[in-house]
C-alpha cells in the first residue's frame, strides 16, 4: 500500500488533470494498492492539512477537463519560511501533516516558485515527485512545459482573428500574450500567426526598428501589421536601467501594460492607428490541447514508475524528445530562457519578422 499526497500550486494552466489522471491510472495498471490524499488549493491545503481523499472515479473522465479538480494558489516561495498570520511554521506545517498520514510521497505539479518548495520540501527529508506544468515554458531541465502547446494554440487563435480586422480597417495592432519574463508563448503564437513584429523580453526593442518595419510595410502596400507582444517585453532604454532604477521607474509607469506603452509610442511617433487586444487568462483556460493530452499523460507515467520505482526527488521532464528524470536541485530556482541565438529566432528573422531589435 502506498499514501500519496498531491497538489497543484501556482498558477493554473491545461492537463494538469491529465497528469495527475497520468500517475494514478499507471498505479492502478500496475495494480499498486494506493491511497491518494488530495491536497486542496496547492501548498496552502498541505500546510493546513486541507485535504480530500480521491478515488479512481475522481480521475474518470478529467483528460479533457482544463483547470485542476485540486484547486491550486500561489504560495510564494519567498515567504514560505516566515510564519503566517497566526505565526504558524509553514514548512514545519507541511511536514507534520506529511508524517502525520504516513505518506509515502508527494507528487507535485506547478512551475518555477512551485519547484523552489518542492525542492525545499525535499531538503527537508520528503518524498517529492514533481511535474512541469506551466504555459510559460519557463521552467529550466524540461524543453517543455505541459500547458504551453494549449496556450500557444489559444494565442495563435487571439492573433488569427485579429488578423482579419487589421486588414480591413489598416490599423497597427498589438497583441499582448502572457509568458512571464520569457518570450517562448510570443515567439510560437507569433510565427504560428504570421505576426509582422515580435516583442520578447530576452531581445530588448528599439521603438524606432519597430516603426521601420512598420513603414516598411506601409511602402510594400500591407495595410496593416500585427504585432506579438510578450507581457515581460522590455525596451532597450529600459533594459540598461539597474533593478532599482527600473523598480522606481515602474511605481509611476502611466500604462496598463507594456503593450500599452508600444501603443503610445507608435502612435505618437507616426499618428498611425493602434488598438490593443489581450487575450489574458483565455491562454490558461479551457480544455487542453490533443498535444498537451498526450504530453502530460506520458509524464504522468513517468512520475508512476518513480512512485513504483520509490525513486524520489525527481521532476520528470522531457529532453531531446525524451520523457527523463531531472534531479530537482538542478531544476529549482533557474529560469529557462528563450536565447536570442536560439535557430528558432534566426528563422522568425529569415522570414523577416522583426524583433524590433
Ligand atoms: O505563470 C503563468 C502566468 O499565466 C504568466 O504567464 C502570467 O504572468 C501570470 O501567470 C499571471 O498570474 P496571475 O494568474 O496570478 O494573474
Amino acid at each position: 500500500m502506498k499514501r500519496i499526497g498531491m497538489l497543484t500550486s501556482g498558477g493554473d494552466c491545461q492537463a494538469l488533470n491529465a497528469a495527475m489522471r497520468g500517475v494514478v491510472k499507471t498505479l492502478d495498471n500496475a495494480k499498486e494498492d494506493v491511497e491518494i490524499y488530495g491536497f486542496l488549493d496547492g501548498y496552502r491545503g498541505l500546510i493546513y492539512g486541507d485535504f480530500r481523499m480521491l478515488t479512481g472515479g475522481d480521475f474518470s473522465g478529467i483528460l479533457t477537463k482544463g483547470g485542476t479538480i485540486l484547486g491550486t494558489s500561489r504560495t510564494p516561495f519567498k515567504t514560505i519560511k516566515d510564519p503566517d498570520e497566526n505565526g504558524l511554521d509553514k514548512v514545519e506545517a507541511m511536514k507534520q501533516n506529511y508524517y502525520k498520514l504516513k505518506l509515502d510521497c508527494l507528487v507535485i505539479l506547478g512551475g518555477n516558485g512551485t519547484h523552489k518548495t518542492a525542492n525545499l520540501l525535499r531538503e527537508e527529508g520528503l518524498n517529492v515527485v514533481t511535474l512541469p506544468k506551466t504555459i510559460d515554458n519557463d521552467l529550466w531541465g524540461t524543453d517543455m512545459t505541459f500547458g504551453f502547446q494549449s496556450a500557444v494554440n489559444i494565442a495563435t487563435e487571439a492573433i488569427d482573428c485579429i488578423h482579419t480586422t487589421a486588414a480591413s480597417h489598416g490599423r497597427v495592432f498589438i497583441v499582448e500574450v502572457m509568458g512571464h519574463k520569457v518570450g517562448w508563448l510570443t515567439l510560437n503564437a507569433g510565427m504560428a500567426s504570421g505576426a509582422d513584429i515580435i516583442l520578447i523580453p530576452e531581445i530588448p526593442y528599439d521603438i524606432d526598428k519597430v516603426i521601420e518595419k512598420i513603414e516598411e510595410r506601409d511602402r510594400k502596400g500591407s495595410r496593416f501589421t500585427i504585432i506579438a507582444v510578450a507581457e515581460g517585453a522590455i525596451s532597450k532604454e529600459d533594459a540598461k536601467l539597474s533593478k532599482k532604477e527600473y523598480k522606481k521607474k515602474m511605481e509611476n509607469y502611466p500604462y496598463p501594460s507594456v503593450s500599452y506603452e508600444v501603443a503610445a509610442k507608435i502612435q505618437e511617433k507616426t499618428g498611425r492607428e493602434v488598438r490593443v487586444t489581450v487575450p489574458g487568462h483565455t491562454q490558461r483556460g479551457g480544455s487542453p490541447c490533443p498535444y498537451d493530452r498526450v504530453f502530460a499523460s506520458r509524464l504522468g507515467a513517468e512520475a508512476g514508475k518513480l512512485i513504483l520505482d520509490g525513486q524520489y526527488g525527481f521532476m520528470v521532464g522531457y529532453k531531446n524528445r525524451e520523457i527523463v528524470r531531472v534531479p530537482l536541485d538542478e531544476v529549482a530556482g533557474k529560469l529557462k530562457y528563450l536565447s536570442p541565438d536560439a535557430t528558432i529566432v534566426q528563422e522568425a528573422k529569415l522570414l523577416g519578422i522583426s524583433f524590433g531589435d
